[in-house]
């Protein structure tokens, strides 16, 4: 079987399985399978395949048909230009979530608190508090998860990524395992947004394969929030941010769950598919 021909059955069968992007998702399966970037497939079209590149990619195939994400199947995604591994105990880092991070940087960017200082609430595989690490070399970072197993897939994003001398993990429910009088020049949170009754509807690579405890955030998605509200502000330096990512629909309930809490919304930015996406806020008074 040739690259051509292993690609337009791969591209068949997924499209069968009703998996989005069918062609994409199977030339990068076989990019994977081969080691090179995909592009590469496109000078070796007539490259024949080994028996055992054969059997390696119809088990892909075969794994993606059965609507297991791509991304678990490589091992792992980009976020932000950065490899980050990924794996069933943290949620796979979003594009829109991109937009979350470029935020958060931006503004620590602006500081001239040396060292500026970052939580990350929710953590998950690390991409936010990583990236912010990366791109702002003074910064220091906490982050945050209540699921130990992600923390350990964050540990080892952070040491690949070379940062880990700057981030501090905690494995606990919120904010209890902060040290008290902790303060922070910026809190960034992706949490859990997802209506508890809509879990079951999602596509099968979220329902099946993200970790429901990343996805529910309670009955109407907006426990959070809430909770957030009202607890970050403690952890706030004066002048400080605080910058979440929220759901489809979400923008028309934080504004009065913020300002209720003495927040001020600064701003709600849209994302790549001009949904409201993060809101910015910041201290009344
Ligand atoms: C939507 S995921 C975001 C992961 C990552 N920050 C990202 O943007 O891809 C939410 C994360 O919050 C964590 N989480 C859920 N409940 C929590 C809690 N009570 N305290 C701390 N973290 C929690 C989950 O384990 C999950 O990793």
């Amino acid at each position: 079987m040739t690259v051509l021909e292993a690609i337009q059955r791969s591209a068949e069968f997924l499209s069968k399985k009703r998996v989005d992007s069918p062609r994409l998702q199977a030339e990068l399966l076989l990019a994977h399978v081969l080691q090179l970037p995909r592009m590469q497939l496109y000078l070796k079209f007539e490259r024949a395949l080994a028996p055992k590149e054969v059997d390696d990619l119809r088990e892909l195939v075969r794994r993606r048909g059965d609507r297991e994400p791509l991304q678990h199947i490589i091992g792992s995604t980009c976020f932000c230009g950065l490899e980050i591994a990924v794996n069933r105990h943290a949620l796979i880092p979003r594009p829109e979530t991109e937009l979350l991070a470029e935020a958060g940087w931006t503004f620590l960017s602006t500081l001239n608190s040396q060292p500026s200082t970052a939580l990350d609430f929710g953590t998950g595989t690390g991409c936010l508090a990583i990236t912010l690490a990366v791109k702002c070399p003074a910064a220091q970072v906490f982050a945050v998860d209540i699921s130990p197993d992600a923390l350990a897939l964050a540990r080892q994003n952070a040491a690949q990524h070379r940062v880990e001398s700057r981030l501090q993990f905690f494995a606990d429910d919120g904010f209890a395992p902060l040290p008290s009088g902790t303060r922070f020049d910026l809190i960034i949170a992706n949490p859990p947004y997802i209506p508890a009754a809509e879990i079951d509807t999602l596509e099968p690579e979220v329902r099946d394969h993200d970790p429901r405890i990343a996805l529910d955030g309670g009955a109407d998605g907006l426990d959070f929030y809430r909770r957030l509200a009202h607890e970050a502000g403690g952890f706030l330096k004066p002048g400080g941010r605080f910058m979440l990512e929220f759901g489809d629909g979400q923008e028309a309930f934080l504004p009065k769950i913020f300002t209720q809490q003495k927040w001020v919304v600064e701003a709600v930015k849209a994302d790549y598919n001009k949904r409201p996406r993060i809101l910015i806020a910041h201290r009344a008074g």
